[in-house]
């Protein structure tokens, strides 16, 4: 939590400078470097609530950043990377890589295939929302497919990623696809990036 407000205050002091700059880049979105720096030295830590550094999540933000995308909620292992990373880090760090990619509120929606792989086609056909057993089950799927060696334990998934979203969606043990959609957008802002 500390570093946000260290680059929230560096980039209070970057935006000043380079006004004119992005004057003329306002439809890009160019996190400042120091941004992309500090980011880049916290992947794997989660940025909103400070849990310690997990590899299994290092490993799902490296694959989201691998893909190099710019409507990165249409990609499971970005989802996947947010609900560890937390939303700002991950966005940022694509906008580090990709100036196309959106502020945090103009990222295209949650895609609907990635909602059918976290809770099955049919569930999503029915406008139903995701379970933690649902949730469990996709974060362990990406971290297997993004060939993560060192495991968190259910226990930590739960308690460090699982948790901090139904605290913010406030829609008890399931979160339905609108309120996850918002979570991913407006969760986190990206007011310290221009
Ligand atoms: C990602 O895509 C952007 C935009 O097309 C490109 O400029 C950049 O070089 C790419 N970065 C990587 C690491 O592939
Ligand atoms: C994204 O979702 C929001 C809220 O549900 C909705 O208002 C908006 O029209 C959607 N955007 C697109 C491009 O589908
Ligand atoms: C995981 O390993 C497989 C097989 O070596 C490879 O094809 C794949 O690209 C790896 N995935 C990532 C995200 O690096």
């Amino acid at each position: 939590m500390r570093f946000i407000y260290a680059t929230l205050a560096a980039a209070l002091v970057h935006t000043a400078a380079s006004s004119a700059v992005s004057a003329v880049l306002e439809t890009r979105v160019t996190p400042a470097s120091l941004d992309c720096e500090e980011y880049g030295k916290y992947i794997g830590i989660h940025d909103g609530t400070g849990a310690e550094y997990s590899a299994g999540c290092a490993d799902l933000t490296d694959a989201c950043l691998k893909l190099n995308g710019t409507s990165i909620w249409s990609h499971a292992q970005c989802v996947a990377a947010a609900t560890c990373q937390g939303t700002l880090g991950v966005i940022i760090l694509n906008q580090c890589q990709n100036h196309n990619v959106a502020h945090a509120a103009s990222i295209p929606n949650l895609s609907g295939t990635v909602y059918a792989s976290i809770v099955g086609s049919v569930a999503a056909a029915a406008g139903d929302p995701i379970t933690q057993q649902n949730y469990i089950d996709f974060v362990f799927g990406q971290m297997s497919a993004a060939n993560v060696t060192q495991w968190p334990s259910y226990d930590y998934v739960v308690s460090n990623w699982w948790n901090p979203i139904t605290s913010w969606t406030a829609t008890g043990n399931s979160i339905p696809y609108s309120n996850f959609d918002d979570w991913l957008h407006y969760s986190e802002t990206d007011t310290d990036t221009k």
